[in-house]
């Protein structure tokens, strides 16, 4: 009788036990489905070497997390147009929720973002534009009214007289594109001359090369105008080299807080004309295309010049500056 009851007991503890485990695994599973994403987004960066590109990654991450409905996988092409063609098919293979790209340039990456668009795969287009319209929503400043507001800048002045230089940023992307034509727009009816123009593809030891070789080419530069600021930045180094980085007014495009508006604050540049990441207003407006509203094909972002006369007060937005 005793040896039963004794049986009894171990099998009553072992269920108790049993039962036991089954609730608390339960709630675990059940915890970690709550805290688990409901979505998955690819993000397609072109590269990474430019502090510009760390930002817009850095805004999208930080607005991301905010959000815990939402994962993002971030992938680098190192500014190769093939890679980042690849890693776009990769993220329509793993069927993400939602893609953002910033693409390398227009042309080579038509093609996998209209192919992950008609795969039903919503996609979002930062800063850099494609051709055609296969995509959910671009995100972006106006490049060519930026181009046009820096061209207004330089004849006022230079007093509608001079002689500039203009490294262009990559001409295969549209912000190079723009930010050039706008540019010509605004010097329109000056007597500013450009005695030199390069595609230093927004790479400050390309357009420090560059910008060596209008030194030896010229003997008065008064102004260059790059269509990003580490162009910019390499060209004041070469003139710097030169001994002549006082006879020439440098100005800019991207005014990171970090980058530009410290050149500006330190007298290397005389203005730079900001362009946001578009990185929280992308999480934003994937956050309303995956729970189902309406989105605008467009989404423009605004732009601000800053100057040594404004830097302290927080710079200011064009459409006031140039009324
Ligand atoms: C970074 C960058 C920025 C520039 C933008 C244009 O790769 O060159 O400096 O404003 O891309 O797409």
């Amino acid at each position: 009788m005793h040896k039963y009851l004794i049986i009894f007991v171990i099998c009553l503890i072992f269920f108790v036990s049993c039962t036991g485990n089954n609730d608390s695994s339960f709630s675990k599973k059940e915890a970690r489905e709550a805290l688990e994403p409901k979505w998955t987004l690819g993000m397609s960066q072109c590269n990474l070497g430019e502090p510009w590109r760390v930002q817009m990654n850095l805004d999208i991450k930080n607005a991301a997390e905010k959000n815990p409905e939402i994962k993002v996988i971030f992938k680098d092409a190192q500014n190769d147009s093939l890679k980042q063609r690849a890693q776009i098919e990769e993220f329509i293979n793993a069927e993400v929720d939602l893609l953002i790209v910033s693409p390398k340039e227009a042309a080579p990456m038509t093609p996998p973002i209209s192919s992950a668009y008609d795969h039903g795969i919503p996609v979002i287009i930062l800063d850099r534009r494609i051709l055609g319209d296969k995509y959910t929503c671009f995100i972006g400043a106006d490049n060519r009214k930026i181009g046009k507001a820096a061209g207004r800048w330089v004849v006022n002045r230079l007093n509608g007289k001079a002689k500039i230089i203009e490294l262009k940023g990559l001409m295969t992307s549209t912000p190079g594109q723009d930010r050039h034509s706008g540019f010509r727009e605004g010097l329109s009816g000056s007597d500013v001359k450009v005695l030199f123009e390069a595609d230093m593809k927004w790479l400050e030891p390309e357009a420090r090369k560059e910008m060596e070789s209008a030194l030896a080419r010229f003997e008065q530069i008064d102004l260059v105008y790059a269509h990003n600021d580490p162009g910019a930045h390499g060209a004041y180094l070469a003139a710097r080299a030169a001994g002549r980085e006082k006879d020439i007014i440098f100005i800019g495009i991207d005014a990171l807080p970090h980058e530009g508006q410290i050149y500006v604050k330190q007298e290397i540049l005389e203005a730079s004309f900001e362009y946001p990441t578009g990185g929280k207003e992308a999480i934003e407006t994937a956050l309303d295309i995956l729970k189902g509203k309406q989105v605008k094909k467009e989404i423009t972002l605004k732009s601000r010049i800053f100057t040594q006369e404004n830097i302290e007060s927080g710079g200011e937005f064009l459409e006031s500056y140039f009324k």
